[in-house]
């Protein structure tokens, strides 16, 4: 196989991009489109260059079934997200899917057997991973210049408007809230029930790299439903989860989407602390990250010029989103398909970043309760392709 032949799965704005930027890099052709909503379809397939023999599905199964697809990018918003992951890996394909992965830990667990059991590739195609100051934390943690890691935050409090927590079911069309009042056809979306902590995983990747490290105890907390920014949005403002590492580091990561924050700034921000000193993204968008070395006469944090985007770049990650790391996540995806190299993120890592959010909003449901996080490796204790004793 010298070209992945991907079905794209989900046609909202995320499947649109997807669809634009797999022509783009090299090794792909999209093969087939799939949405329940059907008006979706001619919209996506109109991105298409290469429209012959491309197959438009509007049934799961028959998407699943379909012949010409070996790999499926999974762009669905929905609580059943991490179940189809695991289906398509029952049916034989490969799966590069949209955060969030899942949002069960059965569901987890359900990705981890199929993937151990079918042998395919499953991606969880969290990008911000690969931004370039990411990459230089990972480094200067690598190398010991901030000394052991003992706190490290992560926030991902966006605003888009409101528009993505309405929709007309027939036709894809979504309304903010000032919208609903005149259309009755409007309907709440998965995201009025979706804890928004189970965004989670965007943080906790790019941070469990930094830290080379994982999850193993989280506890919660929320301010009530339905949001104070926006009532008619059913959905809480603000879920923190509170989280110890197997490295004995404590985590404190928060998720918001209903409240309106600086656009400058952006949705994300980070610091790592250490017991030599601290790292720090920046505050807002006339501010430069920050740095301090306990060892290196620095009487104040210092300003450096770390963004998102990498200074490695190829020409072809440029403009592809997110501070070009959208590229990067369907060139790893590829390789891994097609034998290249293994995924640095593999199954594990992707779960590593899922199950705390998951348990992070079940603590939240039981009054903040202290919860383990299980370790989805293979071991002693199970054997790949089985579940645990016991579970
Ligand atoms: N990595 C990122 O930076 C990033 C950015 C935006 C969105 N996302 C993720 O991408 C995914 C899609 O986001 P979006 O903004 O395009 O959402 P969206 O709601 O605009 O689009 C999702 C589409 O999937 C379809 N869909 C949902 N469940 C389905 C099902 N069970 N069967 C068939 N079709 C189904 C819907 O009809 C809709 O057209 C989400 O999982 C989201 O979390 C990730």
């Amino acid at each position: 196989m010298e070209e992945v032949r991907i079905g794209v799965a989900g046609l909202g704005g995320r499947g649109r991009g997807w669809v634009r930027l797999l022509q783009k890099v090299r090794g792909y052709r999209i093969t087939a489109l799939y949405d329940w909503i059907q008006p979706l379809h001619e919209p996506a397939l109109a991105l298409v260059e290469r429209k012959d023999g491309v197959r438009l599905h509007s049934d799961w199964e028959s998407f699943l079934a379909d012949d010409q697809v070996d790999a499926v990018a999974l762009c669905v918003r929905c609580r059943e997200q991490g179940a189809m992951a695991a289906q398509v890996l029952e049916a034989g394909k490969h799966v590069n899917s949209e955060v969030p992965a899942a949002h069960t830990l059965e569901d987890c667990w359900r990705i981890v057997l199929a993937a151990e059991r079918s042998g395919r590739v499953y991606q969880l195609a969290e990008q911000t991973r690969y931004w370039g100051f990411v990459e230089a934390w990972r480094d200067t943690v690598a190398r010991g210049l901030i000394g052991r890691v003992t706190f490290c935050e992560g926030q991902y409090i966006g605003y888009y408007g409101t528009r993505q927590f309405f929709q007309d079911t027939r036709t894809g069309r979504f309304f903010g809230v000032e919208e609903i009042p005149g259309h009755p056809e409007a309907k709440p979306t998965w995201l009025h029930e979706m804890p928004p902590i189970h965004y989670l995983p965007h943080e906790l990747s790019p941070m469990l790299k930094v830290l080379d490290d994982r999850v193993v105890e989280v506890t919660a907390m929320s301010t009530g439903a339905p949001s104070h920014s926006h009532p008619e949005i059913g959905q809480p403002d603000i879920q923190v989860a509170l989280m110890k590492t197997e490295k004995d580091a404590i985590l404190r990561m928060a998720t918001g989407f209903t409240q309106p924050v600086p656009h400058a700034r952006g949705h994300h921000w980070y610091q790592v602390m250490g017991t030599r000193g601290c790292l720090e993204w920046r505050r807002s968008g006339h501010e430069r990250p920050k740095m301090w070395l306990a060892d290196g006469q620095m009487h104040d944090l210092a300003d450096v010029d770390w963004r998102a985007e990498r200074t490695d770049a190829p020409a072809e990650a440029r403009a592809s989103g997110h501070g070009d790391a959208d590229y990067y996540v369907h060139v790893a995806f590829r390789d891994a398909v097609l034998g290249v190299r293994p995924l640095q993120f593999d199954v594990y890592r992707a779960m590593d970043t899922a199950a705390p959010a998951i348990l992070a909003a079940d603590s939240i449901a039981r009054g903040s309760q202290l919860l383990k996080v299980p370790d989805f490796r293979p071991g002693a204790a199970r054997r790949a392709g089985e579940m645990p004793k016991g579970a």
